[in-house]
C-alpha cells in the first residue's frame, strides 16, 4: 500500500470551482503516478474551513471515482493557514514511489515526505533559460535537465534516418527503436544516441525547427516526458523547457516562466552561434525564432505556457547575475 499527497486551491468556494479543482488535482495524481482508477483503494479529502459549498468526495464521484472509497473532513481554522485548500490523500495497492502533486499555489506542508525537490524554468527559445538553469543547478548541486536535448536528439535521429519530422507514427516507431540517454560527466548533459555523444550535433541551426516540429507529437512527448520524471523523480534538478511546470511536473517546488523581447533573444542566439563558428543571417534567425515560439505555443499537447504559479522574469534587460539573484532570493523566501 502506497500514500500519494496532493493538494490544491480554488479561486472561490463554489460547487463549479470544487468540482474543477478536484478533477484537476486527482487527474495529476493518476497520471504523474501511473495509476489506474481501480488501483486506489480509497480517497481522503480535507478542506479548509472556509470551503462549504461542496464535497470534494462528492466531486470526485463524479470525476469516474466510483469504486474508490471515498471521504471528506473540515479542518479546524489555523491561522495562517492557506485559504480555500483541498488536501487529499489516496491509499493505492501497488508498488511505486510515489509522486506527491501539489497545484495552484497549494504549498508542500510536510517537507519530511520528501527531499528531492525540482525547479522548473520554461520559456521561448532564447530567454536565458539553459544559462541561468546550469548555474542554478552547478551553485545547489543538483542535476541539470535540459529537456530540448531529447526533442533535438530526436530530431536528428529523424533526420539521420531519412524519416519525416512531421510524420508522427515514423517518428515514434524510430524512437522506439533507438536508445536515447542521459548521462552526466563532471555535472554536464550528455545526450547520447545509440550510445553516440550526440550533445553538440543537436545544436546545429537547423536541428531546431526539426525539434519543434517532432515535439508537437503527443506520442514522441508522452516517450520523453516519461525519461524526464523518472530522472526528476530520483534526483533534485533544475529542468529547462517548455512545459516543465504545466505539464512534465505540474507539483515542482519552484516555478520560473522566464521571457524577453524576440529582438533581445534572437540576439542571443546569434551571438552563441557565432560564437561557435556558424555562418547565420540575424533576420532569417529572428524570423525562425518567431516561428518556432508559435509553433511550440500553439500545439495542442503541453504547449509552451507559463504556469499559474510561475514567476515571471523578463529578462530582456537583465545580467545573467541579476536572473540567477533574483531567482535565488525568490526560491529563499518560499523555503
Ligand atoms: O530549448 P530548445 O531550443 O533546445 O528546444 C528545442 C525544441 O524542443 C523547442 O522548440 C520545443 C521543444 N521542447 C518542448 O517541446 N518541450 C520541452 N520541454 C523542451 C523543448
Amino acid at each position: 500500500m502506497v500514500v500519494i499527497r496532493g493538494a490544491t486551491t480554488i479561486p472561490e468556494d463554489s460547487k463549479e470551482e470544487i468540482r474543477k479543482a478536484v478533477a484537476e488535482l486527482l487527474g495529476q495524481i493518476t497520471s504523474c503516478n501511473h495509476i489506474l482508477k481501480d488501483e486506489i483503494t480509497s480517497i481522503v479529502f480535507s478542506s479548509t474551513s472556509d470551503i462549504h459549498s461542496y464535497y470534494p468526495s462528492k466531486a470526485a464521484r463524479e470525476a469516474g471515482f466510483e469504486g474508490v472509497a471515498l471521504f471528506s473532513a473540515q479542518e479546524p481554522e489555523i491561522d495562517g493557514s492557506l485559504p480555500l485548500c483541498i488536501r487529499v490523500m489516496l491509499f493505492v495497492e501497488k508498488n511505486l514511489t510515489p509522486r506527491h502533486i501539489y497545484l495552484r499555489g497549494a504549498k508542500i506542508l510536510r517537507r519530511d515526505i520528501t527531499n528531492i525537490y525540482n525547479v522548473a524554468i520554461d520559456g521561448p527559445a532564447g530567454s536565458g533559460k539553459s544559462t541561468v538553469a546550469k548555474i542554478l543547478a552547478a551553485d545547489y548541486s543538483i542535476l541539470y535537465l535540459d529537456t530540448g536535448a531529447m526533442y533535438r536528439a530526436c530530431a536528428l535521429a529523424a533526420l539521420e534516418n531519412g524519416v519525416d519530422v512531421s510524420d508522427e507514427r515514423a517518428v515514434i516507431d524510430l524512437m522506439r527503436s533507438v536508445s536515447l540517454d542521459v548521462r552526466y560527466e563532471n555535472g554536464i548533459q550528455k545526450t547520447l544516441l545509440n550510445g553516440r555523444d550526440v550533445s553538440d550535433e543537436i545544436r546545429r541551426p537547423e536541428i531546431s525547427m526539426a525539434a519543434s516540429t517532432v515535439s508537437k507529437h503527443p506520442s514522441v512527448r508522452l516517450h520523453l516526458v516519461d525519461k524526464q520524471r523518472e530522472i526528476a523523480s530520483v534526483n533534485s534538478c533544475v529542468l529547462d523547457g517548455r512545459d516543465i511546470g504545466t505539464y512534465v511536473l505540474p507539483d515542482a517546488a519552484f516555478k520560473f516562466f522566464l521571457t524577453a523581447s524576440p529582438e533581445v533573444r534572437a540576439k542571443r542566439r546569434y551571438d552563441e552561434l557565432v560564437a561557435k563558428g556558424h555562418e547565420v543571417d540575424f533576420q532569417a534567425l529572428k524570423e525562425e525564432i518567431i516561428r518556432r515560439d508559435e509553433q511550440d505555443s500553439r500545439r495542442k499537447m503541453a504547449p509552451l505556457r507559463r504556469a499559474e504559479d510561475a514567476v515571471v522574469i523578463d529578462t530582456s534587460n537583465m545580467t545573467i547575475d541579476e536572473v540567477v539573484s533574483f531567482i535565488k532570493k525568490t526560491m529563499q523566501e518560499k523555503i
